[in-house]
């Protein structure tokens, strides 16, 4: 075998990009503030951004590059995972331009283009572009078009033109697809880049570690042994500033369309012939096109709109009464499904996603829960005080995974039996912190690299899925009420009280 240490393919020597501009549309919204600016920063920090490196803002400010470099500088100094450094600072600062102008106006393109040739004279960012597009989905057709005319998006003939979209990709099948012809008619498909930033994390990529890098667990994984599956993330906090974002899309599109079927995906799919992003998007495909939807959408589907009450010992206000949020608004905060899988590996297996805003704390998770023992040999001394065995990937916070099973009691005459639980903590195990999804994800792209991003067809199978649910949702009219700081609506008790099971409580 040969030495990893001397191998130049060893993967685990840090990936560096090449010289690059990122052009960045949407500067001013949050998610380009908390998440965006900050993760190039921490690329930056950790040395894996080259000094042929520039960040291109776009909007419509009157700014110059200095306050544009401000604004940057502010964000990484409130919200980067990694200390403020100086040297690294002033050498990324150097890279930072700023266009002002309107996404409506060509002359502001030109600009923007005459700005990026700029840059590649002057920082050596050598005519590698991507065009990030953290904006209102709304918009995306109008900044592919002015790319496309402005002829921003003509490959030179050593670099690379790349495109990331931020999520939502439509708001249903029929608008996704729009999306995607806009796009493939000017980039192609190894040009595009859609972020789900649930796929940068590593735990999430851990899924298929476990699963296909270990041999005791992939045997007990089908329905010969698994009962259900629950997939949950559940945020503590509200809406904040985000309702211009939020209404009308809701937590179905927000987050099952996206992160809980991506999730599901990957805990069902099966082994992708290599990781090459082809054979994974594949498995994952075949996975989602195997899922059911419901048939009966009222049975096995719940939603709900958060109403007042309390969080961390303060009262909070409804969604209706939210900033920004009509008094009428019918957009549900939480919402959970139950989905079957119509293939042999899992058929009879339920599998519940469940999101939802102001629940009782914020937590992500994949659990894996088994049947019960078919037979307890105990006799009459058998005290079972014990749940069903449990497999759970905590995504987020607190990362790591827990098992969960019966153990007898000590010092009992008994045989008495409790839960016990054993557990793998990212803290305990590995030294370095986990980088941010967004480092991840920004890096790939700018080494494009493909593997976790979603594939069209994959997000065209997302919306298959959920677009009858979101019709039938919509028939109904106002979702029912959930208090603040609670777990969901009792709508989402009695769906999974149909199957005869409950929740797990995170
Ligand atoms: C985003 C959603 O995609 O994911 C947000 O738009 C949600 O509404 C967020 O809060 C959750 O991300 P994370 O990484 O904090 O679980």
């Amino acid at each position: 075998m040969a030495n990893p240490l001397r191998d130049p393919a060893d993967l685990r020597l840090p990936r560096v990009a090449g010289p690059s501009a990122v052009v960045l549309f949407g500067v001013t919204g949050d998610l380009a503030r908390k998440k965006i600016m900050p993760a190039i920063y921490d690329l930056a920090n950790r040395g894996l951004l080259p000094p042929g490196f520039a960040i291109v803002g776009f909007a419509r400010r009157e700014w110059a590059d200095e306050d544009f470099a401000q604004e940057v500088h502010d964000a990484v100094r409130s919200h980067a995972r990694t200390p403020f450094r100086e040297e690294v600072w002033q050498q990324l600062s150097q890279g930072i331009r700023f266009v002002a102008g309107d996404l409506n106006d060509p002359s502001a393109f030109d600009r923007l283009k005459h700005t990026l040739h700029e840059v590649d004279r002057a920082r050596g960012t050598l005519g590698n572009h991507a065009f990030y597009l953290s904006i209102p989905p709304g918009l995306f057709p109008i900044v592919i078009k002015q790319i496309k005319e402005s002829g921003l998006a003509q490959r030179p003939e050593h670099g690379w033109r790349r495109v990331v979209i931020e999520k939502p990709f439509g708001q249903d099948l029929r608008s996704a697809q729009e999306l995607d012809s806009v796009l493939s008619e000017v980039f192609s498909p190894d040009e595009i880049f859609r972020i789900d930033h649930y796929l940068g994390k590593e735990t999430v990529q851990n899924i298929l570690a476990v699963r296909f890098a270990n041999e005791m667990f992939e045997p007990l994984w089908n329905s010969n042994y698994i009962d259900n599956v629950q997939i949950t993330q559940a945020e503590d906090i509200g809406i904040g500033g985000r309702a211009g974002y939020y209404d009308g899309i809701g937590a179905a599109r927000d987050v099952i369309q996206n992160h809980l079927l991506q999730l599901m995906a990957l805990t069902a799919m099966e082994e992708p012939l290599n990781f090459d992003p082809e054979h994974v998007r594949q498995e994952k495909e075949k996975l989602l096109a195997s899922v059911q939807v419901p048939a009966d959408i009222g049975a096995h589907t719940a939603r709900g709109q958060y109403s007042p009450g309390w969080q961390g010992g303060v009262p909070v206000c409804g969604y209706l009464e939210e900033e920004g949020i009509p008094a009428d608004s019918q957009t549900e905060t939480f919402a959970a499904i139950r989905l079957m899988i119509d293939n042999r590996r899992w058929a009879g297996v339920p599998f519940y996603l469940r999101t939802g805003k102001r629940l009782g704390r914020r937590v992500t998770e994949v659990a894996v829960i088994f049947k019960k023992a078919p037979h307890l040999p105990f006799g009459r001394d058998f005290v079972m005080d014990s749940a069903d065995n449990a497999l759970v990937f905590r995504i987020q916070p607190d990362e790591g995974m827990t098992l969960r099973f019966g153990s007898k009691v000590p010092g009992s005459a008994a045989m008495e039996v409790r839960d016990v639980t054993m557990d793998f903590q990212y803290g305990d195990s590995f030294v370095d912190a986990s980088p941010e999804a967004y480092e991840r994800l920004i890096l790939d792209v700018l080494l494009g690299d493909p593997p976790l991003f979603p594939g069209e067809q994959e997000v065209d199978l997302s919306w298959r899925i959920l677009d009858p649910i979101l019709a039938q949702w919509t028939e109904q009219g106002q979702p029912p009420g959930y208090a603040s700081g609670g777990w969901g609506p009792s709508e989402a008790y009695a769906m999974i009280a149909r199957d005869g099971r409950i929740w797990r409580r995170p």
